[in-house]
C-alpha cells in the first residue's frame, strides 16, 4: 500500500497554497491517502505545523441527526458527545489545546489565536452555520475550507450559503429547544433552527466553476485528492447563484 509521510503532506499543504498564519476547515478521510506514517497524529502535526502558531485550524465535530426536531431535540454535551466527522475530528477535538463550540449540532473544533473568537456565540446562532457561526466567521476572517480525500459533499460551508439565501428546503420550520452541556457542565438551552435532512443535492457541481474562478485549487497527496478553497468567495458566489434560483443545488430526480 502507497505510504505517506509528514514530509508528504508538508510538502502538499505548501504546494496547494497554505502558509503560516491562514485558518483552516479541515474535512477529511484519513483512508483516503493510502497508508500514513503515524496515521491521524502525523496529519493532525502537518496542519498546525502549516499554518504555525498565528493559525488556526478548525474540524467539523457534528452530531446531528435525522430524528432530532422539535418533537426530540437534541442533547449535547461538549465535552462528551461524539463526533461522526471521522477519525482525524474525533481526535483533534480530544487534543488539551482544542476548543469545542457550544452548538448541539454542527459544532467545530479548533487550534489556534483565534480560535475563541471564532467560536464565541455558536449555541446563539439561529441557524447552525448562519452568520454568527464559526462557519461565516471563518470566511469572514479569509478562511480556507480544506477537503482531505473528501468531496464537495462533506463541505459544510456550502450550507452556510444555503442558509443566507434563505433556500425552503434546508431548514426546519419550527425551532427546537435545544440542551447544551457547556465545559463546566452548566446546562443551557437554546431555541433553534435545525438542519432538515432528507433533500438530495448535488454539492460536486459547484467544483468546476469555482477551480476556473480559482476559488479552489486541488492536487495530490498519495491517493488522496487534496481540495483548498476560499471560504468567503465561494459563499459569495454560491450565495448569488441560489438568489437566482433556489433550486440550484437540488438534485435532478
Ligand atoms: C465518513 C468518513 C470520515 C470516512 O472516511 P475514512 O477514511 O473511512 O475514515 P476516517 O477518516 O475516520 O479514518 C479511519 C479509517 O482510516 C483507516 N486508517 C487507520 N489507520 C490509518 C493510517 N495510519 N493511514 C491511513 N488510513 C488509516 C482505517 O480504514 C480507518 O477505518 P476503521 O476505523 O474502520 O478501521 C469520510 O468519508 C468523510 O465523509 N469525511 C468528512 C466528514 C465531514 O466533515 N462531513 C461534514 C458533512 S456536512
Amino acid at each position: 500500500m502507497l505510504k505517506i509521510n509528514i514530509l508528504d503532506l508538508l510538502n502538499t499543504f505548501e504546494s496547494i497554497g497554505i502558509r503560516k498564519g491562514d485558518t483552516l476547515l479541515v474535512h477529511s478521510s484519513l483512508s483516503s491517502f493510502g497508508y500514513v506514517e503515524g496515521g491521524t497524529q502525523t496529519v493532525i502535526e502537518a496542519l498546525l505545523a502549516s499554518v504555525g502558531i498565528s493559525g488556526n485550524v478548525f474540524v467539523p465535530t457534528l452530531t446531528g441527526k435525522p430524528s432530532d426536531g422539535p418533537t426530540n431535540p437534541p442533547v449535547f454535551d461538549v465535552k462528551k458527545s461524539p463526533c461522526w466527522t471521522g477519525r482525524i475530528p474525533s481526535e483533534f477535538m480530544k487534543l488539551p489545546d482544542a476548543k469545542r463550540s457550544l452548538h448541539p449540532t454542527h459544532s467545530v473544533a479548533g487550534i489556534g489565536p483565534l480560535v475563541d473568537y471564532l467560536i464565541k456565540g455558536h449555541e446563539d446562532s439561529l441557524t447552525p452555520c448562519g452568520k454568527d457561526s464559526p462557519y461565516i466567521k471563518i470566511a469572514e476572517i479569509g478562511g480556507y475550507i480544506l477537503l482531505l480525500g473528501v468531496t464537495m459533499d462533506s463541505n459544510t460551508t456550502i450550507h452556510s450559503a444555503e442558509e443566507l439565501a434563505n433556500v425552503s428546503y434546508h431548514l426546519q420550520k419550527e425551532k427546537a429547544e435545544c440542551t447544551i452541556i457547556d465545559h463546566s457542565g452548566n446546562i443551557l438551552k437554546r431555541k433553534l433552527y435545525l438542519h432538515r435532512w432528507g433533500t438530495p443535492r448535488y454539492f460536486q457541481k459547484i467544483e468546476e466553476p469555482l477551480e476556473n474562478l480559482h476559488i479552489l485549487t486541488q492536487t495530490r497527496c498519495g491517493n488522496s485528492v487534496i481540495r483548498l478553497i476560499k471560504s468567503m468567495p465561494m459563499i459569495e458566489w454560491l450565495y448569488k447563484k441560489l438568489i437566482q434560483n433556489p433550486e440550484y443545488l437540488i438534485k435532478e430526480s
